[in-house]
């Protein structure tokens, strides 16, 4: 069965096309380069961009899998959360294709897309294990019993740990988005240079606290000359990272122990940074434990995840209605 897959929440116009939920047959992302001057996501711009870009996108998805509108038999868009005016474009070019072509629709949460990102081109099922998405937008620590079933361990009390790498790749001067810039940097940077806290490290919940730590690192940095900064920028932003992966990987991996479970997914674009996967299988050599994570390609925003999401809900409850509406806030549970 072949489902096209739409997301629009964000930043990224992507269409994909996917086989039985698992298969990516293709996989097309337009990351639009229009916010970059401005620091940050304009939502006005990202709408306008997907309106101008959607429909190119979905023919080069299609042709990229070699199939045609006729093969697909499911339409499924993402619904949030995300931005509104961004997501109705979405939803609505899925909506207006399902009802033209009759086929099935299926309007998907974008969390559980990210969460679905991890068993595309698998050969195992989803089963029950904890899952990690991390993202510019979301920081969650989810129980999954199986696809549709989460129970939400904990989440970010301020900012999404994306966010953090973000505000001090601006911060150090990095430019946006930041958080691959801070990944690449730090090799050359020593992680222990600078002991940043590590706030709510140690808290007995599974919740997640980086505001103080982007304010550690922002009254570290001025208080420095110019000459400092250019000396240890590198080793600023590798211990920054450390001090964030070493949250994300104590909590997660305590989180596995207590609840039992044998294995651990990561997902949301910070789940592409290399030392974060470095330190989770540091952590798990040592225990029965697996890790997987996606390739970066399918960690960031992408319309693999939503077919594949699109394809396992509609499964399990039949088509989504096609009033069903965009909702920015959606939660996962
Ligand atoms: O999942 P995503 O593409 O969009 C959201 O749903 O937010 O995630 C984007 C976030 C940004 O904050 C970006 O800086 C971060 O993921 N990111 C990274 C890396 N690559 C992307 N953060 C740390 N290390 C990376 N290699
Ligand atoms: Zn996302």
């Amino acid at each position: 069965m072949l489902t096209l897959g739409i997301e629009t929440s964000c930043d990224e116009t992507a269409v994909a096309v996917v086989e039985d939920g698992a298969r990516v047959l293709s996989n097309v992302i337009l990351s639009q380069t229009e916010h970059t001057r401005f620091g940050g996501v304009v939502p006005e711009i990202a709408s306008r961009a997907h309106v101008a870009a959607i429909t190119q996108i979905c023919e080069e998805a299609l042709e990229g899998a070699g199939a045609a509108l006729s093969e697909i038999e499911l339409v499924a868009a993402t619904r949030g959360p995300g931005l509104v005016g961004c997501l109705l474009v979405g939803l609505n070019f899925a909506k207006g294709l399902a009802l033209a072509g009759n086929m099935d629709f299926a309007a998907v949460n974008h969390l559980e897309g990210h969460i679905a990102a991890n068993f595309l081109n698998q050969k195992s099922p989803i089963g029950r294990h904890v899952s990690l998405v991390i993202s510019g937008g979301h920081t969650l620590l989810v129980e999954v019993r199986g696809f549709g079933e989460y129970r939400l361990l904990g989440r970010t009390r301020d900012d999404a740990v994306g966010e953090a790498f973000d505000k001090v790749a601006k911060l150090l001067g990095l430019g946006y988005p930041g958080g691959a810039k801070i990944d690449r940097l730090s090799d050359d940077g020593d992680p222990s240079a600078i002991r940043f806290p590590r706030p709510m490290g140690k808290s007995a919940d599974y919740d997640f606290s980086f505001s103080g730590l982007k304010t550690a690192v922002s009254l570290h940095w001025r208080a420095l000359s110019e000459v400092e900064r250019r000396e240890t920028v590198a080793d600023v932003a590798a211990s920054f990272q450390e001090a964030a992966v070493d949250i994300l990987v104590s909590k997660t991996v305590r989180a596995a122990r207590e609840l039992g479970v044998s294995l651990i997914t990561l997902s949301g674009g910070v789940a592409a940074n290399r030392r974060l996967r470095e330190a989770f299988i540091d952590e798990l050599s040592r225990m029965n434990v697996a890790l997987h994570a996606p390739e970066a390609k399918l960690c960031t925003d992408n319309a693999a995840m939503i077919a594949a999401a699109g394809h396992f809900q509609f499964l399990r409850q039949g088509p989504s209605s096609l009033n069903e509406d965009a909702d920015p806030s959606l939660r996962l549970a």
